[in-house]
C-alpha cells in the first residue's frame, strides 16, 4: 500500500462516470427531500463507499467533493429542505494519506461553500480510514433514505455481500460501478475464479461460455444476483469512454419503485434520448468549436420501445390508463413518457382505438377510459418478424 500514490490522473470514463453521479444524486436527493419536507423530517443518508482522495491529479473533483457541492448548491436546500437533516455525508477511505487528503479538501470545500452562503447546518459530512466492509451503513429508526455509491478500483471486492446490509434499510437505493471489459477479461484467466467467486456472490460465471457473448451473460449474471439479494429494481446504464475501448456500466438498484424512479431519472438526464447509456462527448477540432446558439436543441426521448413492450403485454384485449402508469413505472421509461409521448401519438396514428366515457378528456386515470391496441398491417407485422 506504502507505493500506492495518493491521487491518479483522471480517465475518460471517469468524467462519464461523475456526471452520471451528478444528474442521479440532483434527482435522487430532490425526490427524497421533497418528500421528507412535506413530512415534516426525514433522514438523508449518502454514503460513498470507497471515496478516494477527493481530488484527482490534473485537480479535478472527485465523487465526495460533487456529492457535498451538488447538494449544497441545490437550490432548494435553503429554501424547502430546512426540515430534513443530510446525516451524514458518509465517506469511507481505507488509504490513510488518501482519507487525509480528501478531509482536508472537503474543509476547503465547506468553507468555500460557508463564504458564499451556500452553507446548510442540516448537512453532517464526515471521512471514516478504513475498510468499507467494516464501515457500511448501520440500520436507523425513523424516516429516512439511503443513498450508497460503491465505486471500488476493479473487481477485487465484493458487492454482493456488500449490499446484503442495504437490503435491511427502508428507501435504499444504490449505483454500483461495474468495469465489465476487465471482468469479461479476467474471467478467461487462471487464478481469478475467488476473486470472480466474491465478486459476483457466486460461482455461477463458471458456467458462463466464452465468446462475443459472455460481456452481456455476465452483465445479466450480475443483475440477477443483485435482484436475488434483494434489491427488486435493477437497471444498468453504460459509459462508454472512447470508440472500441473499455466498457463500464453503472448499475442501479433499488428496493422499492420510488427509487428505481429515481435512478431512471438519473439515466434519462445523461442519456435523453435512450436513457441508457452515454458515450464521452468528443472535443471538436480546433476552430470547429460550435457556438452554443448553434447547437441543435436536444431531442426528445425515443419511446418506440415503451409502445412496443405495451402492444406486446396487453395484445389485442381492453387495457385502461392504470394498467398502462403501472407497466411504465416498472419499465425503463419514466411516467412522463406515457400521456403524451407514447399513448396521444399512437392514437394519432391510428395505433390505438381510445374509448373515453364522456367527460373523460386525454388518458386520465380513474375515467373509465379504457383503449385496445388496433391490429397490426401485413406490412408491420412483416417489418417486426
Ligand atoms: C476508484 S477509487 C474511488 C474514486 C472515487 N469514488 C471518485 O469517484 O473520485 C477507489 C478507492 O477505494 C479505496 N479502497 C480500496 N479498498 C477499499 C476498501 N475496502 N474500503 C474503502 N476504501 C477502499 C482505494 O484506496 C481508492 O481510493
Amino acid at each position: 500500500m506504502a507505493t500506492e500514490p495518493v491521487t491518479w490522473e483522471r480517465e475518460d470514463h471517469t468524467k462519464a462516470k461523475h456526471d452520471l453521479l451528478r444528474a442521479f444524486f440532483n434527482k435522487w436527493v430532490s425526490i427524497h427531500s421533497e418528500h421528507f419536507a412535506k413530512r415534516r423530517g426525514g433522514l438523508v443518508r449518502i454514503y460513498d463507499g470507497f471515496a478516494g482522495p477527493g481530488v484527482y491529479s490534473g485537480g479535478e473533483p472527485g465523487s465526495p467533493l460533487i456529492l457535498l457541492r451538488a447538494l449544497c448548491e441545490h437550490p432548494r436546500l435553503r429554501e424547502r429542505w430546512q426540515a430534513v437533516r443530510y446525516e451524514l455525508l458518509h465517506f469511507v477511505e481505507k488509504h490513510p494519506s488518501r482519507a487525509a487528503m480528501l478531509e482536508g479538501k472537503l474543509e476547503g470545500l465547506e468553507v468555500e461553500l460557508r463564504e458564499r452562503q451556500e452553507w446548510s447546518d442540516g448537512v453532517q459530512w464526515s471521512v471514516t480510514c478504513g475498510r468499507y466492509e467494516e464501515n457500511g451503513p448501520r440500520a436507523v429508526s425513523g424516516t429516512s433514505a439511503l443513498f450508497l455509491f460503491l465505486d471500488p478500483f476493479g473487481y477485487s471486492h465484493a458487492p454482493m455481500s456488500l449490499t446484503q446490509d442495504l437490503i435491511q434499510q427502508p428507501k435504499s437505493d444504490t449505483l454500483i460501478f461495474l468495469p465489465l471489459s476487465f471482468v469479461n477479461r479476467f474471467a478467461g484467466r487462471e487464478g481469478q475464479e475467488k476473486a470472480l467467486d466474491r465478486f459476483f456472490g457466486s460461482p455461477a460465471w463458471r458456467q458462463v461460455p466464452d465468446g462475443p457473448g459472455r460481456p452481456d451473460a455476465l452483465l445479466t449474471l450480475f443483475q440477477e444476483q443483485l435482484r436475488s439479494a434483494g434489491l427488486d429494481w435493477v437497471l444498468p446504464f453504460r459509459l462508454k469512454a472512447e470508440e472500441g475501448g473499455n466498457v463500464y456500466w453503472i448499475v442501479g438498484g433499488s428496493g422499492h419503485l420510488a427509487g428505481f424512479a429515481s435512478i431512471k431519472e438519473g439515466f434519462w438526464a445523461v442519456d435523453p434520448v435512450n436513457g441508457q447509456g452515454f458515450a464521452a462527448p468528443r472535443p471538436a477540432p480546433a476552430g470547429q468549436e460550435a457556438f452554443a446558439f448553434e447547437e441543435p436543441p436536444p431531442p426528445g426521448p425515443n419511446t418506440e420501445p415503451l409502445l412496443e413492450g405495451l402492444r406486446e403485454k396487453f395484445g389485442r384485449r381492453d387495457f385502461t390508463v392504470d394498467e398502462a402508469i403501472e407497466f411504465t413505472k416498472r419499465s425503463r421509461f419514466l411516467d412522463t413518457h406515457l400521456k403524451d409521448r407514447t399513448l396521444a401519438p399512437a392514437e394519432q396514428a391510428g395505433h390505438l382505438e381510445v374509448n373515453r366515457p364522456t367527460g373523460a378528456r386525454r388518458f386520465k386515470e380513474g375515467k373509465g377510459i379504457t383503449m385496445r391496441f388496433t391490429p397490426l398491417s401485413e406490412e408491420e407485422t412483416n417489418i417486426r418478424s
